[in-house]
């Protein structure tokens, strides 16, 4: 049997649709974070994360199709990410995981959702303060 990629356990599209839409929708109302993204529209940065996630847990490879190799501190370098933007940005991912429903999302996959967050938020600060 073929084996279920962590992206089809958790529901698939729609699931990463539903986080990264309320993600945004954190963002647009965050006053650390909405000044950072460069364009007044969010939504081809939720997008672009949507695309990057998928692809991270086993789903489509839409995003290096249309972006290449993803090297994302490199990409975050525009911006100065210090503890209180990765603060914000993961209070925000917080919410966005918490709106999935626990039949979508079980303990076990919830937690291995957050754990990747906080890693790789922690990795994406390019500045101490
Ligand atoms: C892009 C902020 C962490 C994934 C961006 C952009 C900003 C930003 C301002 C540009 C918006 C755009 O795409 O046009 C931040 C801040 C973070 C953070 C303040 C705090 C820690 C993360 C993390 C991930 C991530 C942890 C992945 C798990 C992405 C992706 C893009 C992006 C995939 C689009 C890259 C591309 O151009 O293809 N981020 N980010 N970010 N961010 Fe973050």
């Amino acid at each position: 049997a073929t084996q279920r990629t962590f992206y089809e356990e958790v529901g698939g599209a729609e699931t990463f649709r539903k986080l990264t839409a309320t993600f945004y929708e954190e963002v647009a109302a965050d006053e650390v974070l909405r000044p950072l993204y460069p364009e007044e529209d969010l939504g081809p940065a939720e997008r672009r994360l949507r695309m990057f996630l998928e692809q991270y847990w086993g789903g489509p490879r839409t995003y290096s199709d249309e972006r290449g190799h993803p090297r994302l501190r490199m990409r975050h370098h525009p911006f100065r990410v210090g503890p209180i933007e990765r603060d914000a940005w993961l209070r925000c991912m917080h919410i966005a995981i918490a709106s999935i429903d626990a039949e979508t999302l079980d303990d076990a996959h919830r937690r291995a959702l957050v754990d990747y967050m906080e890693m790789a938020a922690n990795s994406m600060m390019n500045s101490p303060v």
